[in-house]
């Protein structure tokens, strides 16, 4: 058997390429992407897809194809007219600053997104090509959204994970995106979705929801066919590899050569990547206002700011540039001396080992972006200080600040908040040693080993149960439907979950009428049943055809082909009216769109037409208060499809289907239909004495309970009139 392979897609390679004139030359990639995904790849070797950074003419392929095979590298080329568009526009001028809520930075063009989507399918393409039947997939942050469904629109059915590493911002600030559709059309064909934090994720499914018409599920959405786990999995760093480096001999001379060059000051350390979402120019502000403020300071502490060039092609960041520079000389003009600068610039890329003596020498890590998925570098910070503790000020719109409790957190745009934090963990650590070993516990728990194992565990999961051994519903040639052409007495229980009966509160009123003619028509040829939610009435006006069996409301009552209704439970709701009404009432009043309606024997709360985010939250508190309501009462609550309903006990499909089968023993062949939601105990509900006989299906390949399934609606419609087809030549 063949050892799952790890394939990586992430827009960079862990090398870029620059031509000089000796020839090509390869320098490591920058980031946090890159940094984490070496570590992970130190104990879970992978096949790594990216671009080198850089255009390469067509004649150097093939060497260079060679040369990054030989470290596990395979070089997506990018066309150099797509370059430009792909990396400087739509990756930094459109996604990065929207996903991290800048939407006054974000550029729409439509260039860029022709060539983004040109760059995707490069990969898609390539990895197609390459990935073997039992490998996973896992495309990596915003560069590479559409990755996961042009793979799927390839055939690629591998267990496919996406990891973003940015912020993914509130869907007000999402919907602003032009191509919103497809970017969450692209991640959604990945089995797993995450994100560093669980507000993202959060973020995310409500998108979804309100620009695609996705459904909530448990764990995430699902959109058309299609189940995506959604979930917050914090990426992690390698702190054995970091307290390794502290004792390298460069990290040791780093710190060695601080501490003499500082000796008597405090050191306050800066490190990012220089991107504007990490306020490097809200953290000169508030250090400049500390030494204002502050006078004590001046000359007792020095900010050493490590800031390594990043994206230095796009305006933003050059005007960026100018602002830091300019920062940095009045901070160094107004509080320096000859002797001294309290700001020591550094806009260089550092070595790991010695950005880790920088750790060791800070007495503070002070870091303060204006949004970051994560921040990697708090991380390092508390994980190269792991023996000797320190101080860690960071901005509460970090991922990180979720994950470290201990650190003293602040609000970057606040100068003030911030020049006073500084001040006072200057004066005592800001971080008790019990608060700094509740960080080093974390970092040392969540390594990068640990993201990725979790990650790949989950996604191996997730795609394990959605690729269950289902076939799709083909009654022409599947080794049952052979059965289905001769049977004499065929039985059809048909849930209405799949049937796409108009819902509660919807704007179309009837169902589909195709549906309804191939009703009559099975009718002639098979017993048939509806096994539905509604109420008697409604589906008598729906489904006129007397051949019709019904079962109405959950097995409330049942009139079969030909005959009466006939109830099965007695119960009204005008008692069940008494307890709950004033509180359904209160939620309509409270969730505009929503609306109350009661039946024969229950009743139901449905918010199709209300706002989604905020009806699926009203829906969570009704659903517990009923339930708290309902105690000791012969009633139970369900969630369903945008609707909270309460039922009197013993009223589900799954009785229906029980009862139906007792009652038609004798039937030779049967074909049980629902969707996973409403109608999944429908499937549960056949007993193994009749595996041999029966077909089950469902909606979307996402249940185990069920044999077979269907895309759409108008698949199954297919699949039935093809049935009813052999039946009338065979009559
Ligand atoms: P991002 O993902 O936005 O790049 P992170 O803070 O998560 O930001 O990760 C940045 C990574 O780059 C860290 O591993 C950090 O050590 C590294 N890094 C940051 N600044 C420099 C620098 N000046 N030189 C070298 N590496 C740096
Ligand atoms: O998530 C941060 C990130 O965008 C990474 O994807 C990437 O490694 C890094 O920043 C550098 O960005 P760029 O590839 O645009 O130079």
């Amino acid at each position: 058997m063949q050892t799952p392979g790890l394939i990586v897609a992430s827009a960079r390679l862990p090398v870029s390429l620059t031509q000089r004139d000796a020839g090509w030359e390869a320098a490591p990639s920058l980031g946090g992407l890159v940094t984490a995904l070496l570590w992970v790849a130190r104990r879970r070797p992978f096949t790594w897809f990216g671009w080198p950074g850089t255009y390469v003419p067509d004649s150097d392929h093939a060497q260079l194809r060679a040369e990054l095979d030989k470290h596990g590298s395979k070089p997506v080329f990018i066309r150099q007219t797509d370059i430009e568009g792909f990396h400087q526009s739509f990756s930094n001028q459109t996604l990065w600053p929207l996903f991290h809520g800048r939407i006054e930075r974000t550029r729409f063009d439509a260039g860029g997104w022709h060539s983004y989507r040109a760059v995707n399918d490069a990969f898609a393409e390539a990895i197609a090509a390459s990935a073997q039947p039992a490998d996973v997939i896992w495309v990596h942050d915003f560069q590479l959204t559409l990755l996961p469904a042009l793979l799927r629109q390839r055939g690629v059915t591998n267990p496919v994970g996406f990891f973003m590493h940015t912020p993914f911002p509130a869907p007000e600030t999402y919907r602003a995106l032009p191509q919103r559709e497809p970017v969450l059309e692209g991640m959604l064909g990945a089995d797993l979705v995450a994100f560093n934090a669980h507000e993202y994720a959060a973020n995310f499914r409500s998108a979804a929801v309100r620009v695609l018409g996705a459904e909530f599920t448990h764990e995430g959405v699902r959109f058309g066919a299609r189940q995506t786990r959604v979930a917050a999995l914090p990426i992690g760093i390698d702190p054995e590899k970091i307290a390794e480096m502290g004792e390298s001999r460069e990290a040791r001379q780093e710190l060695a050569s601080l501490q003499v060059t500082y000796a008597g000051l405090k050191i306050i350390v800066g490190v990012d990547r220089f991107d504007y979402t990490k306020g490097i120019v809200e953290k000169l502000r508030a250090f400049e206002q500390l030494l204002e403020t502050y006078p004590r300071w001046r000359h007792r502490v020095v900010l050493i700011q490590v800031a390594a060039p990043s994206r230095m092609t796009v305006s933003d960041y050059q005007h960026l540039k100018r602002e830091v520079d300019e920062l940095v000389g009045r901070i160094n003009g107004r509080y320096g001396t000859s002797s001294f600068m309290p700001v020591v610039y550094v806009n260089q890329s550092v070595s790991p080992a010695r950005l880790t003596g920088l750790y060791r020498a800070a007495d503070i890590a002070l870091i303060t972006p204006v949004r970051d998925g994560m921040n990697l570098v708090a991380l390092e910070y508390v994980a190269a200080r792991a023996e000797r503790g320190g101080t860690l000020i960071l901005s509460e719109f970090t991922g990180a600040a979720h994950c470290l409790p201990g650190a003293r957190l602040v609000n970057p745009y606040n100068t003030d908040e911030v020049a006073a934090a500084l001040a006072e963990c200057l004066e005592r650590p800001g971080t008790s040693p019990e608060q700094f070993r509740s960080m080093v516990r974390f970092v040392s728990e969540n390594t990068a080993t640990w993201w990725s194992g979790h990650f790949l565990g989950q996604l191996e999961q997730t795609a394990g149960e959605s690729r269950h051994p289902t076939a799709r519903l083909r009654l022409g040639t599947m080794p049952l439907a052979g059965m289905a052409h001769k049977a004499r007495r065929p039985l059809l229980l048909l849930g209405d979950g799949l049937l796409h009966l108009p819902a509660p509160g919807s704007a179309e009123g009837r169902p589909d009428p195709r549906l309804v003619r191939l009703l009559t028509d099975l009718a002639s040829f098979a017993t048939t049943y509806v096994v539905s939610g509604h109420t008697g009435e409604t589906l008598e006006e729906w489904f006129t055809d007397p051949r019709v069996g019904l079962v109405s409301e959950h097995n409330l009552a049942t009139r079969p082909p030909g005959g009466t209704w006939q109830p099965h439970v007695l119960a009204s709701s005008s008692s069940l009216k008494d307890l709950v009404d004033p509180l359904l009432r209160e939620f309509v009043r409270l969730t505009p769109g929503s609306a109350v309606e009661y039946r024969a024997a229950g009743a139901l709360w449905h918010f199709r037409s209300a706002e989604p985010d905020h009806a699926h939250l009203q829906a969570r508190e009704l659903l517990m208060l009923l339930e708290e309501q309902l105690k000791g009462q012969p009633y139970t609550v369900h969630r369903g499809k945008r609707t909270v309903e309460i039922r009197p006990e013993g009223l589900s499909k799954r009785h229906a289907v029980t009862r139906l089968l007792d009652q038609y023993a004798d039937a030779d062949w049967l074909l049980v239909v629902g969707d996973e939601t409403t109608d999944e105990p429908m499937c549960e509900a056949v007993p193994a004495s009749w595996r041999d006989r029966t077909v089950t299906c469902a909606m979307g390949a996402q249940t185990p309970l069920a044999t077979t399934w269907v895309e759409s609606l108008t698949e199954l419609l297919d699949e039935l009139e093809g049935l009813v087809q052999a039946w009338r030549r065979r009559s």
